[in-house]
């Protein structure tokens, strides 16, 4: 269908200002004033709205398996809810099983992720280092076209990766041109406290925090800023949650090393005042990094606003309640995530806009057209101009809301932020010039997105 939406503010990362938009066949077509409408076209009237570039949420785990079963939201559930909440793009992960190929897995998590109403894409993570992984890591850009990879410092017993690989992905990533996103938290202190913990009998949930201190998430990035002035790998460090560690970030940035890093609401919004509530509250919020202080939701903030931090994304990764509840009696057997696609960018537009910590192109650039243009998907995402996807959120700046698992589409029967009011809302969600949210309304079951290959930044 085609359509013409006319009268709204239009808001890009680097510009804003009245601009009504032609999208056909997909594409945005035309931007400009005054356009008049074309023979069978749709007319959307924007008048008192915003119109942003769709949201890019670089960071989701749908169906991700785990001891405790599936993350609860799939691939169609996930992608549905995160376009609700202004989303159009999605990028999830493929984690193989040790020995399993990495085109073997790209291949299986496609197949999975064909039930996505929303384009989407992969962060390819070598779980271990083997002969022949920098051939598969080659291949993955130029035959896949897919160029970030994701390690993780953390989770050793797993899929974590000891200091040696770390370094010789990291080398090859460089020697691809890749990206590498990096959880940051020292899996073997971590480990540690976990197993000190658990002798000593303390095993609620307040130890899966005490057993994960900020500290070990700065100095993980030393060590990653260390082997980067050494590889040259360019690096995105996910879920940043501590004031240390922006400091380590801010030495590396000014060196002009290749250094991205990304934040989520939660580290923004909640503290670890969460764990102090009673045991059967305080595992929803089992996540890693774990929730920090007041004060270092207010250093992130400072942090969005300076362009210490590129992105906002989510770590979306929902457990229904019983899933979280297997954990009850000892910490270590909580599954970790928490769900958030859907209200990231109302999240981000209450608390970050309406409360003056960011401008209006700042949550552009942090939703959406930063990752487009780390990721490699710029400008066919991540901006409203002429040739790009017609991905468009008409965004309502009056509507309230209460968050709540109540009436929210996540697949999961609790919600991290329950009872966060929220100002502004999604009045119609368009991706790929079709219309999926309208007035606020999901509107079409049928609609598939498309696997998005990235190409070079
Ligand atoms: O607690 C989290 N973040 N769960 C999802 C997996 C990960 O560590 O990113
Ligand atoms: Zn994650």
């Amino acid at each position: 269908m085609n359509l013409l939406i006319r009268n709204g503010i239009v808001v890009n990362a680097n510009a804003s200002g009245p601009l009504d938009i032609r999208c056909r066949g997909g594409k945005i077509e035309e931007t400009g004033n005054m356009l008049e409408p074309g023979d069978q076209e749709k007319i959307i009237d924007a008048t008192g709205c915003l119109v942003f570039p769709g949201g890019i949420d670089p960071h989701v785990h749908l169906q991700l398996p785990t001891l405790n079963g599936r993350s609860s939201d799939d691939f169609y559930t996930g992608s549905v809810a995160a376009a609700m909440g202004g989303t159009t793009t999605l990028i999830d992960f493929v984690t193989p099983e040790k020995g399993q190929a990495l085109s073997e897995a790209i291949k299986l998590r496609k197949l999975e992720a064909e039930k996505s109403i929303l384009d989407h894409s992969f962060h390819v993570s070598p779980v271990e280092w083997r002969p022949g992984m920098e051939e598969e890591i080659k291949v993955c850009v130029e035959k896949e076209g897919l160029r970030s990879f994701k390690a993780y410092m953390a989770y050793k017993k797993s899929i974590g990766l000891e200091d040696n690989a770390l370094f010789q992905v990291m080398e090859s990533v460089a020697a691809s041109e890749g990206v590498l996103l990096v959880h940051c938290e020292l899996g073997d202190e971590i480990e540690t406290l976990r197993e000190r913990f658990g002798n000593e009998g303390k095993t609620g949930p307040r130890y899966h925090g005490l057993s994960r201190p900020a500290i070990l998430e700065a100095k993980a990035v030393e060590r990653l800023v260390n082997f980067v002035e050494k590889t040259q790998c360019a690096v995105y460090i996910v879920h940043v949650s501590s004031h240390l560690t922006l400091d380590v970030i801010k030495k590396a940035r000014a060196k002009g090393l290749p250094v991205y890093a990304e934040t989520c609401p939660q580290y923004l919004l909640l503290t670890d005042d969460k764990y102090e509530l009673k045991k059967e509250e305080a595992v929803k919020y089992i996540m890693s990094p774990p929730l920090r202080k007041k004060v270092d939701n207010e250093s992130i903030w400072a942090a969005l606003s300076t362009g210490i931090i590129q992105t906002v994304g989510t770590d979306h990764c929902p457990f229904s309640y019983d899933q979280k509840m297997a954990g009850i009696n000892d910490f270590r057997n909580i599954p970790n995530g928490g769900g958030g696609v859907e209200h990231r960018i109302a999240l981000l537009y209450s608390y970050g806009v309406l409360k003056n910590k960011i401008s209006l192109q700042q949550f552009v650039t942090l939703t959406s057209t930063n990752a487009a243009k780390i990721f490699g998907l710029f400008p066919q995402k991540g901006a409203i101009a002429e040739g790009s996807d017609a991905d468009l959120v008409i965004w309502d700046p009056e509507l309230q809301r209460t968050i709540s698992f109540r009436n929210h589409h996540q697949n999961c029967d609790f919600n991290i932020y329950e009872g966060f009011p929220v100002t502004g809302g999604a009045k119609y969600v368009i991706a790929n010039g079709r219309v999926l949210v309208d007035q606020g309304v999901f509107s079409t079951k049928k609609v598939r997105g498309r696997f998005l290959q990235t190409h070079p930044v």
